[in-house]
């Protein structure tokens, strides 16, 4: 009876923990921690700067903004480093905590332990085909525009390069800032997930005016509270949608995470016109997203069913992502099969493509694309 009644509190402390000090919500970026982690009020001490900018910058393993190179012009809102610098580290982690801040590395200057969710920007470094290349990491590939690229959009932009520097092509961004357009570390209250928002489709225009952070062309989520370093508990939620839709103002009308890497590679999706996009059916043309993955028909995709066996080979999108009691229909999604920042694969890939073998039992039986074309492995 007593060991019953500790149970019941245990498990209530619990539910405590989890619902109570850690509320599940759609944003939870609010930054934490000693504002001298990353301002810097006179960008001088003892009568040098303190900005740190350039190849090497990054937390080390004493949890210390080093390497790099001291730069004198003061920054925008007294940072103490740039995007690219407070989200790297010269160790393998993967989350710093330092000074009661938890800042999440994107950028490893060596192999990182458990990438986060987006992956990681450390390949992409060495080698151009396996990441988005961005400005401050490395500079522009081959590739003259982004693949598929959306037609009629501005020429020369973000979305024919993110590794130009910030200036008039980019509205003052690029890199980092060419997909997180607008950013908000202390401000719980935007429903951005993960500070992915566009800068409204209907104004085009560079520059981009301030008046595009209010508008509703923004991808919804469930934020996992550790960017998925460990998928074993929790995972990200992300928004997809079964309405077919073309480029344009898809982000605005859907707010799915397809419709936003389509804002640059809008050839990839949408109904087939012309030689772009997908088609509305199979025999598809491009490889469908943003459409249901068949669930209990018994055709080969109902053997894989995310709500209950999720998958981080091949994550699916919701229709519904931040109701918690029904989440809705699973959704296949650009980030099915690729990782958004960069991975160890080409075309930053989840898994390794050319290990997948249709009829084997090999080790590659069951993973990537065989998680939802379950009928197409030898197993
Ligand atoms: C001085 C440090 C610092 C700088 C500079 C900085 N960030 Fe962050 N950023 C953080 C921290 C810390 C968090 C984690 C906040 C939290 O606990 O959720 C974060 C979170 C994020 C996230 C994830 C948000 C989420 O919902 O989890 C993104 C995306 C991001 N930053 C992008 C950027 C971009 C783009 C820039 C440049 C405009 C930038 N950051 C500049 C420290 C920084
Ligand atoms: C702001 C524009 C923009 C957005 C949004 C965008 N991309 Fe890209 N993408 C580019 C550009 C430009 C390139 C070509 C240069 C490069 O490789 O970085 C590219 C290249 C790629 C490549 C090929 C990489 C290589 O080097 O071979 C893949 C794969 C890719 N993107 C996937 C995605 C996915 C998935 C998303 C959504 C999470 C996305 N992109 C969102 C601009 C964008
Ligand atoms: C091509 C678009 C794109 C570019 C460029 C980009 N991001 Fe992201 N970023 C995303 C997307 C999409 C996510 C959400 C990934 C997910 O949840 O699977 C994300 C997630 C994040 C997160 C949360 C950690 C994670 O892995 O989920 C941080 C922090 C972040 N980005 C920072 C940056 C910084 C710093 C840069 C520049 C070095 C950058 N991003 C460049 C699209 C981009
Ligand atoms: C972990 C890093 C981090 C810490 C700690 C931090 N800030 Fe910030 N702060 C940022 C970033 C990054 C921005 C840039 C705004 C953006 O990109 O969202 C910012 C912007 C601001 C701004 C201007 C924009 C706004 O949202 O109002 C103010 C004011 C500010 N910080 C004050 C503070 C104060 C005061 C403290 C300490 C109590 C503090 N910050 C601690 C990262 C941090
Ligand atoms: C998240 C689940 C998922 C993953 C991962 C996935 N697929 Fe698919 N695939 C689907 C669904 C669902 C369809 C649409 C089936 C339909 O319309 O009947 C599809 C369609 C296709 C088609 C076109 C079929 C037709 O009827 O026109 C081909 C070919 C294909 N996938 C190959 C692949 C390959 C190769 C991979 C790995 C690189 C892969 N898929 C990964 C779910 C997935
Ligand atoms: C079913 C898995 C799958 C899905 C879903 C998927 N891709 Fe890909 N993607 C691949 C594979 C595999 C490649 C490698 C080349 C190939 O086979 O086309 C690739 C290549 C790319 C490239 C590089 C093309 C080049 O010319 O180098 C881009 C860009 C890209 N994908 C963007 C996207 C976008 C944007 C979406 C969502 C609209 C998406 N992908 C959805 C599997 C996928």
């Amino acid at each position: 009876m007593k060991r019953a009644f500790i149970i019941f509190y245990t498990t209530l402390f619990s539910l405590f923990l989890i619902y109570g000090l850690f509320p599940v919500s759609s944003a939870e970026a609010k930054v934490s921690g000693l504002c001298a982690n990353c301002h810097t009020m006179h960008n001088s001490q003892n009568g040098t700067s303190v900005l740190i900018t350039g190849t090497g910058t990054g937390w080390n393993s004493s949890g210390v903004l080093s390497g790099g190179s001291l730069q004198s012009a003061p920054a925008e809102t007294l940072l103490v480093t740039t995007c690219v610098g407070c989200h790297s580290s010269t160790t393998s982690s993967t989350i710093i905590n330092t000074g009661g801040s938890q800042i999440p590395i994107v950028y490893n200057t060596v192999v990182p332990t458990n990438p986060l969710a987006g992956g990681n920007f450390h390949w992409v470094a060495t080698d151009d085909t396996r990441g988005h290349n961005v400005y401050g990491i490395s500079g522009q590939d081959s590739l003259t525009q982004a693949p598929g690229k959306t037609l009629g959009s501005c020429a020369n932009s973000c979305h024919t390069s993110l590794a130009q520097a910030p200036g008039a092509n980019n509205s003052n961004r690029g890199g980092c800032r060419g997909c997180h357009v607008f950013t908000s570390h202390h401000d719980d209250s935007r429903l951005w997930y993960r500070f992915l928002k566009g800068h409204n489709a209907t104004s085009a225009e560079l520059p981009i005016p301030p008046s595009a952070a209010d508008t509703s062309d923004y991808v919804v989520g469930d934020e996992d509270d550790d960017w998925e370093q460990e998928t074993a508990i929790d995972h990200n939620w992300y928004k997809g949608t079964t309405t077919a839709y073309s480029p344009g103002a898809g982000l605005q009308n859907h707010q799915t995470i397809t419709a936003f890497c389509s804002g640059c590679h809008g050839i990839f999706h949408g109904p087939q016109t012309n030689g772009y996009g997908m088609g509305s059916g199979s025999p598809w043309v491009r490889h469908p997203t943003d459409i249901a993955l068949p669930q209990g028909d018994g055709s080969e995709y109902a053997q894989y069913i995310p709500a209950t066996n999720y998958s981080t080979q091949a994550p699916v999108a919701w229709t519904d992502p931040t109701n918690t009691s029904n989440r809705g229909t699973p959704i296949v999604m650009c980030l099915s099969c690729h990782r958004t920042h960069g991975s160890d694969q080409p075309d930053m890939l989840r898994w390794n493509y050319s290990g997948m073998i249709a009829g084997t039992t090999g080790a590659s039986a069951g993973t990537g694309c065989f998680t939802c074309h379950t009928t197409k492995d030898g197993s």
